[in-house]
């Protein structure tokens, strides 16, 4: 591989970028709609394969970017209800993709030493059994951890959600465990996912690559119920770069205050 110089302006940005947000309000939660990597694929002219794969070692570059900036909380859309409708093969590729990524994430140091609970949310019952396989080991090697969580929606909908939500409260409804007069926000909001424990907090940013403006069925509650900034950029996935990732939470601090990123 060619060694390619960085720019220095891009270097001095980066750092310029990386004071001011130290320096500023904590933004808590990061929510990521990880989008592009088949067009990132097509125009690179590889396979949607190694497209997705580019993307999953992006993600692995946001983990470490989350940690050195102090990110408590960060949930990353990997699969969603929709994604169920792709073809056979490409959903086999992403499973084993995804699952490799849980064993690596239980065997990284940097999960242990940075004390990161990683958690999925979402349907889980509905992946392959060698997959929840996995995700349970994952949780349960960090399950003691409370430094940051790294929530992996998979098999994720957010209307979903808060159906499942809607017919657990109604089930403690009817067997008289609360009463219906009870049901408020927070209530609501620890019947979200994960059911079992922390409930994933109120989002502060959502960030969507690959030029689409949407955040397609994720976090209704979490993001909209909460005045959460979103950052919508045109990388695609295996491209976003350190700096967007700093552009995109300078975004959701300065929001509403004038501030220039
Ligand atoms: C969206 O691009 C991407 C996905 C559906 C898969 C995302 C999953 C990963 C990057 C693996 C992350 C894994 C973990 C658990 C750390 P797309 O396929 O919709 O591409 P397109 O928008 O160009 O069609
Ligand atoms: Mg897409």
């Amino acid at each position: 591989m060619s060694f390619i110089p960085r720019n220095p302006a891009y270097i001095f940005y980066e750092r310029l970028l990386k004071s001011r947000i130290l320096a500023g309000t904590p933004v808590e939660h990061v929510a990521i709609i990880q989008d592009g990597n088949r067009r990132y694929a097509r125009e690179k002219g590889i396979s949607r394969f190694m497209g997705h794969s580019l993307g999953a070692d992006t993600t692995e570059k946001v983990l470490d970017w989350c940690l050195e900036m102090g990110v408590k909380h960060i949930t990353l859309y990997a699969f969603s209800t929709e994604n169920f409708n792709r073809g056979e093969t490409e959903k086999s590729y992403l499973f084993e993709l995804i699952k490799n990524k849980f064993v690596d994430l239980r065997n990284s140091k940097k999960i242990h030493s940075g004390g990161v609970r990683i958690r999925a949310i979402g349907r889980v019952e509905m992946l392959p059994q060698d997959l929840q396989d996995e995700i349970s080991r994952a949780e349960g090697a960090t399950r003691d951890y409370e430094t940051m969580y790294l929530n992996v929606a998979l098999a994720y909908g957010g209307q979903r959600e808060l159906v499942d939500a809607a017919r657990s409260l109604a089930r403690q409804v009817s067997q008289g465990t609360i009463r219906a007069a009870e049901v408020d926000e927070s209530l609501i909001a620890s019947h979200l996912y994960p059911q079992n424990g922390v409930s994933v907090p109120k989002v502060d940013l959502i960030i969507r690559t690959g030029g689409d403006y949407r955040t397609s069925n994720f976090l209704p509650w979490q993001a909209n119920g909460n005045e959460c900034a979103a950052y919508f950029c045109a990388p695609y996935w295996p491209e976003f770069r350190k700096i967007d990732f700093l552009r995109a939470i300078r975004t959701a601090q300065t929001r509403g205050s004038g501030q220039q990123a």
